[in-house]
């Protein structure tokens, strides 16, 4: 046990109260990372944090309570979840589809109370998600539940407390607010766009089974009796209400008292002062459905003076004071002309929907995705079907499946390629594995896509490479593998399209620049499947160079925290293929070959302890460039402003930062005042 505690740093003798600052600390971060969005640590200092409070409570096992962040997952599956009554009734909405049915609602309860004409209203976003429901007993959350038929729900809270966006404790004494002690906060969970997609393509790329839709994922995983695989899903939420005692009047306070508690809120409600004022808002929101990060399937509109929204009383489970505007759906049905297969990165093909143009919420849609060519022979989609195509948010638009009740009989099932649609080698399907793939490593398809990852910004950044160049350079034969850009000449690059002596000058000085990359760059540069940055850096950091990776077997990798067998693996297959080797001996011969990265820099650690935001465009650094720079002079690299930073360093057209950092009394840097007092004496 002691030997856990030297390990991280820790004095053996730590106190009760040393324990519970580093949880607090720990929830602070939690908070900024998943509520606010605007960390002020890195990943890395956070998984250090962590792994020392769990070291601390391998050693006090007695002192860990439910609110610790080591809590969040590991809760052993449950064979059932429990009844759970709801302190009140949990109740829905209205719906309404138009400005009239907003009016005639208006129009109702102003007949009944005449306090609704000067009354203002809060409007929200209707978040597609699930209703929960989170209880608090003095400020720690004890108990979460689904909404269930509105007055009994069920336990899940294992799997609630996997959601980093859930205080698990409220730090009433920061924030100085009274806290009742039992408090009941009504919430949404759901999934980001962005994150229901990234989880997609790679259960796409395992070949596994994909979801619909973010919201069928978020109540599908939050329903899994194991809390470990809740905890593998990235769900969030937005909380909006307090189901009993609330010590708010109004909606807009009840949403700003949720806020100070440490509650995350959505920033995109707002208060109207009437009628009017109200609806215009509501076009507003409409206009800029697509922008919402989230799926929003509607606007609330809510009374804002809570009173007398309770006066009004409801109707069955609606409550009169409240109203969902819903959206018009964003699906349309089209023909689909074709199926199209690309050809991804490790080989994968994954087949695309060619459309009939059409339009959905504003976007003209041509492409959906099909995901992979089970999902098309599991919905017997069939070429020239009428298809069901839906677009929600960002996400790129996907089949929900056929009209079959229109089929004209002249429609044909797909066959999925027996070859490459780049190369015409054949395709293999892995036992187990729904995806097919390419197997010949020098397709082309796949060429452009290695490239295209080693050169992007959190790998080699090769400032001014783009896919069009790429695909230029693979064609034109003179690239055949990452290694071969860093012997690319002048005039090679100007027989191409486009190339005239200043561009080629300046992508050869991006390359050469790219040479001093780190090695944990490098090794994410390689694409390796399943080491993504964080691997990478881990192993930079244990390993000398790529000939000393290349030696390790797994049980070797296996030593580093976080590394299982399928890494593991991946990185000895990925050295055991010639061609790799090649690559790793074309690199060396280039001067490609970053070494070992110390934890200290060896450069002056003229910045040490000091806090760094970046905004602007910058003339003598790539925006990643720059944070190398700050972080190998010992500095740290922040994504907003905040009281803790220290220096704003500025390119042209500063955004709003600068106002933020001038209002917190920031200093302010050019570029040329960083280089001063960085390599200052
Ligand atoms: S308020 C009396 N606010 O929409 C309070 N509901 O159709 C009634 N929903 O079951 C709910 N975002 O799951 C409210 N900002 C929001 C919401 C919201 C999403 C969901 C909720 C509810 C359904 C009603």
């Amino acid at each position: 046990m002691a030997k856990v505690a030297i390990i991280y740093g820790m004095d053996e003798n730590f106190s009760l109260s040393d324990y519970e600052a580093l949880k607090k600390e720990i929830h602070f971060h939690n908070y900024r990372y998943h509520v606010l969005d605007d960390p002020v640590i890195s990943d890395a200092e956070f998984d250090q944090m962590l792994l020392k409070l769990r070291a601390m409570e391998s050693i006090h096992p007695e002192w860990i309570t439910p609110d610790s962040p080591t809590q969040r997952s590991g809760a052993p599956a449950a064979e059932r979840f429990e009844k759970v009554r709801h302190p009140a009734p949990i109740l829905s909405l209205a719906n309404a589809f138009s400005e009239d049915d907003i009016r005639a609602w208006y129009e109702r309860i102003a007949k009944l109370d005449d306090r609704v004409c000067r009354a203002s209203f809060v409007l929200e976003p209707k978040i597609d998600g699930l209703t929960v429901v989170l209880h608090y007993r003095n400020g720690i959350f004890v108990q979460g539940a689904t909404r269930g038929d509105g007055e009994v729900g069920e336990d899940i809270t294992a799997n609630l407390r996997t959601i980093k966006a859930i205080p698990l404790k409220i730090p009433v004494e920061d924030t100085g607010v009274n806290v009742p002690p039992e408090l009941v906060v009504r919430a949404e969970a759901f999934m980001m766009i962005s994150d229901f997609e990234k989880l997609n393509q790679e259960l796409a790329e395992k070949g596994e089974k994909v979801y619909q839709n973010p919201r069928n994922t978020a109540a599908g995983s939050l329903r899994q009796l194991d809390p470990g695989l809740v905890a593998q899903r990235p769900l969030t939420i937005l909380t909006y209400a307090i189901v009993a005692h609330n010590p708010q009047k109004s909606q807009w306070e009840t949403l700003m008292y949720l806020k100070r508690l440490g509650f995350p809120v959505s920033d995109l409600s707002k208060r109207c002062s009437g009628l009017e004022e109200m609806l215009a808002c509501t076009y507003e929101w409409q206009a800029m459905r697509a922008q919402i990060p989230f799926e929003v399937d509607g606007v609330v509109i809510k009374l804002d003076d809570l009173g007398l929204a309770d006066e009004l009383g409801f109707v069955g489970k609606d409550p009169r004071g409240a109203l969902a505007l819903k959206f018009p759906a964003q699906e349309v049905t089209t023909i689909l002309n074709d199926i199209g297969v690309n050809v991804g990165r490790t080989g994968v093909l994954t087949p695309y929907a060619i459309l009939e143009p059409v339009e959905i919420g504003g976007v003209i849609v041509k492409q959906a995705t099909l995901h992979n060519f089970d999902y098309i022979a599991e919905k017997d989609i069939r070429i020239g079907d009428r298809v069901m195509v839906k677009r929600a948010g960002d996400v790129i638009p996907y089949i929900i499946g056929p009209v079959v009740d229109v089929r004209k009989g002249s429609e044909w099932p797909y066959q999925p390629p027996e070859t490459c649609p780049v190369c015409h080698q054949s395709v293999e399907n892995f036992e187990g594995e729904v995806a097919w793939y390419c197997i010949n490593s020098s397709c082309p398809a796949q060429i452009i896509r290695n490239i295209e990852h080693f050169v992007s910004r959190g790998a080699m950044d090769i400032v001014g490479m783009g896919i069009k160049i790429v695909e230029q350079l693979v064609e034109a034969g003179l690239v055949h593998d990452v290694a071969d850009l860093y012997s690319l000449r002048k005039e090679d690059l100007l027989k191409l399209e486009g190339f005239a002596d200043k561009k080629a000058e300046n992508l050869l000085e991006a390359v050469a620049a790219s040479k001093q990359q780190s090695l944990g760059r490098l090794i994410t540069a390689l694409g390796i499947h399943g080491i993504g940055e964080v691997a990478a850096e881990d192993l930079a950091t244990r390993f000398d160079d790529l000939d000393d990776l290349s030696r390790a077997d797994a049980e070797k990798i296996m030593e580093i925290q976080g590394f299982g067998p399928n890494m593991a693996e991946a990185i000895v297959d990925w050295f055991g293929i010639e061609k790799n080797r090649e690559i790793v001996r074309k690199l060396k011969a280039a001067g490609v070959w970053p070494k070992r990265a110390s934890n200290v820099s060896n450069l002056p650690q003229t910045l040490a302890g000091k806090k760094f935001v970046v905004t602007g465009t910058l003339t003598g650094f790539s925006r990643e460039g720059i944070k190398d720079y700050i972080s190998a002079h010992g500095g740290k690299v922040s994504d907003s402003v905040s009281a803790q930073t220290d220096y704003l360093v500025v390119g042209e057209n500063p955004g709003s930062k600068l106002e933020k950092a001038r209002e917190l009394g920031v200093e302010i840097l050019t570029e040329a005042q960083l280089k001063e007092i960085t390599e200052k004496e």
